[in-house]
């Protein structure tokens, strides 16, 4: 089947683990958003999926059209179909434009194009994107401006057109014109089928390129991953901070594996412990109110008991139990009551309490 397809992947830079197993899928012609705080590991993701020598896989596989393409070498992985664009471009000195282009694409494609078949190609490329021709005539990135560069790497992609786009804060620096003729030139590209995996802080360039997919990264794990484009929206109002406490879910096609596989009955014991009866000031968990618990597939199933019957603060804490363990990034949670047997205060909660 025709997708990038990443499992399970784990990457080490310099013998410290940054990605620690991760799953992604970019379909051709989608746009698969990349969002997470500083630090997460996006840009790892994108030099590794590359195949940037820096970037070691340790384990997991990378494939490219149903190709293995994990321990392949970067221009190897280029002739397959895969482009990066840096989010912090270099400027190669003694390259003009024009012949790093033409030299690009004649090893890409195969085939030596003379230089006016070229520089035709070029022109209307770069009129498309409101570019003077004058710039393919400048060293690559030398002196460019940060939204020059990253109209240049626009460019790049439009004259390549890979299968697979990985475009690493593209938008980054570009004033809101520019932002405009980037999303259209790759939105044209998605058209004819190209795969886009966009890594992103803001929604300004989500406005025009509608991504298909958003999935949100933290601590080179998966927090956050759907077909729900108002996710990238929440992020920006209501920054990382729900998402990153959440639990790892896998992306798309994996999705049968969620909550059981990260949430462990230790982080339930924590929110017990961390909410107190309000009659007596003592947590739930030590309380003994807990009667069990279980974490299948996406569902929290408690037991939970009463100091008494006629606990005025039942709803209460039902409520507020629910919505911790919900905070934890479960999707159900089921709260049962029970009177069976009836609570019973320990020798030492008596001691503790005086009765
Ligand atoms: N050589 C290294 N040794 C140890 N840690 C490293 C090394 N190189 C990178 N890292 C760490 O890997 C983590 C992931 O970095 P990465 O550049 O992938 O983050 P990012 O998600 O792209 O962040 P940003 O949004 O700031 O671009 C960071 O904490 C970084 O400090
Ligand atoms: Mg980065």
């Amino acid at each position: 089947m025709k997708k990038l397809e990443v499992v399970n992947l784990h990457v080490e830079v310099d013998g410290v683990e940054i990605i620690k197993g991760l799953d992604l899928v970019v379909q051709p012609g989608t746009v698969h958003v990349l969002m997470g705080p500083n630090g997460s590991g996006k840009s790892t993701l994108a030099n590794t999926l590359m195949g940037h020598p820096k970037y070691k896989v340790t384990q997991g596989k990378i494939a490219l059209d149903g190709k293995d393409i994990t321990s392949e070498k970067a221009n190897v992985r280029a002739k397959e179909g895969l482009f990066l664009s840096f989010q912090y471009p270099s400027e190669v000195t003694g390259v003009t434009m024009n012949s790093f282009l033409r030299t690009a694409l004649n090893n890409l494609h195969g085939k030596k194009y003379n230089v006016l078949e070229f520089n035709n190609i070029l022109k209307d490329k770069m009129t498309e994107l409101k570019m003077d021709f004058s710039f393919s005539k400048r060293y690559l990135n030398e002196g460019f401006s940060g939204g020059e560069k990253k109209r240049a790497e626009i460019l790049q992609l439009a004259m390549i057109e890979p299968k697979y786009a990985l475009l690493d804060e593209t938008d980054s620096g570009l004033d809101v014109d520019a932002i405009k003729i980037v999303a259209d030139g790759i939105n044209k590209l998605k058209q004819k089928g190209m795969g886009v995996l966009l890594i992103t802080h803001y929604n300004r360039f989500l406005e025009y390129l509608k991504p298909d997919w958003v999935t949100v990264i933290d601590k080179g794990l998966i927090v956050k991953s759907e077909g729900d484009v108002e996710l990238a929206r929440t992020i920006e109002k209501e920054g990382f901070d729900r998402f990153v406490k959440a639990v790892p879910v896998l992306a798309n096609e994996r999705k049968e594996l969620t909550v059981k596989d990260s949430l462990t009955k230790e982080d339930l014991v924590e929110v017990f412990k961390g909410y107190e009866d309000p009659e007596l000031h003592i947590d739930v968990w030590t309380l003994g109110l807990i009667y069990n618990m279980e974490i299948l597939g996406d569902t929290v199933k408690i037991l939970l008991t009463f100091t008494s019957p006629m606990c005025p603060f039942g709803p209460q804490m039902v409520d507020e139990l629910t919505r911790r363990i919900k905070e934890k990034g479960v999707e159900h949670v089921e709260l049962n009551i029970t009177f069976e047997p009836p609570w019973q205060p320990s020798e030492e909660l008596r001691t503790a309490l005086g009765v």
